[in-house]
């Protein structure tokens, strides 16, 4: 005999806090007639263990979006949120602490220190915050990005692909909730910008980190698991697992 009471029907599992996201933030530069309306409230979240791109005309609002995400600059409107964490109710001295123990960056100029050999600006992180050095990690992330016979070089002996490796490496050491990368393969030809992707989408796959990247180029995008376009200061659209001509397809379209 079958019961009376039927099982109730299972809860919905709750949708995962996503590892970042964006709340109706807008951004504006200058004041008056010479009022620059960079964001005009972006709406966009960003899940943990995704690789997303976003894309968008020049003058778009892409870094100024990425810098907004990353607590690197202040929105004049809505509200960013880093896990649980709303950074608008963070002083600076916090929103300081949470960028490194939280965050890790890789910006177009591989911002390398000349003095330091690749091993110790790859550590730099957890040097400046007093954290233990966990060796299989590094060991790990020094397998993923191919650098293991060039730690003890500068700077000046890497090519641009090796430093920007070496950055990468540098931006995952400290294990970062979101690594926010502006262009990162804009100063590498294809053969080294194609080193560094395959780097960043192995750090997502291997490593289950978060990425948000802005780049220009629809070949770096097609890396990414999704692309979020941006035109004029709003998110116009997105696009999951991108390929290059897609992406083209989509970028041609907006900026006609
Ligand atoms: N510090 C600033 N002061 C004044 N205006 C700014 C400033 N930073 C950005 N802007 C303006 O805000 C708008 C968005 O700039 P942003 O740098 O975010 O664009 P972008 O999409 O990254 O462009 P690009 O692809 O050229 O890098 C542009 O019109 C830009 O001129
Ligand atoms: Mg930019």
């Amino acid at each position: 005999m079958t019961s009376a009471y039927a099982s109730p029907p299972a809860a919905a599992p709750a949708p995962p806090v996503p590892a970042v996201r964006a709340e109706g933030v807008t951004k504006a530069y200058g004041s008056g007639d010479a009022t620059v309306h960079a964001l005009r409230g972006v709406d966009v979240a960003f899940a943990a263990g995704e690789f997303t791109a976003i894309m968008g005309p020049s003058g778009s609002g892409k870094s100024t979006l990425l810098h907004c995400l990353a607590g690197l600059d202040t929105v004049g409107g809505g509200r960013v949120v880093l896990g649980d964490t709303d950074l608008g109710a963070l002083n600076d001295r916090r929103l300081t602490l949470l960028r490194r123990e939280r965050l890790g960056f890789v910006f177009q100029a591989f911002n390398l220190l000349p003095t330091l050999t690749a091993e110790q600006n790859i550590l730099l992180p957890l040097e400046l915050a007093g954290r233990r050095v966990d060796r299989d990690w590094f060991d790990r992330i020094v397998d993923v990005v191919g650098l293991r016979d060039r730690l003890r070089h500068r700077p000046a002996e890497l090519s641009g692909g090796q430093q920007q490796r070496v950055a990468c490496a540098r931006a995952l050491v400290a294990r970062p909730e979101v690594i926010f990368a502006d262009e990162p393969t804009g100063n590498l030809d294809s053969a080294s910008g194609a080193e560094v992707l395959a780097f960043l989408r192995a750090s997502v796959r291997e490593m289950g980190r978060t990425i948000v990247m802005v780049t220009h180029d629809p070949v770096a995008a097609a890396y990414a698991d999704r692309v979020v376009f941006l035109r004029d200061g709003a998110v116009v659209g997105e696009l999951a697992d991108p390929t290059a001509a897609a992406v083209l397809d989509r970028l041609a379209a907006l900026e006609g």
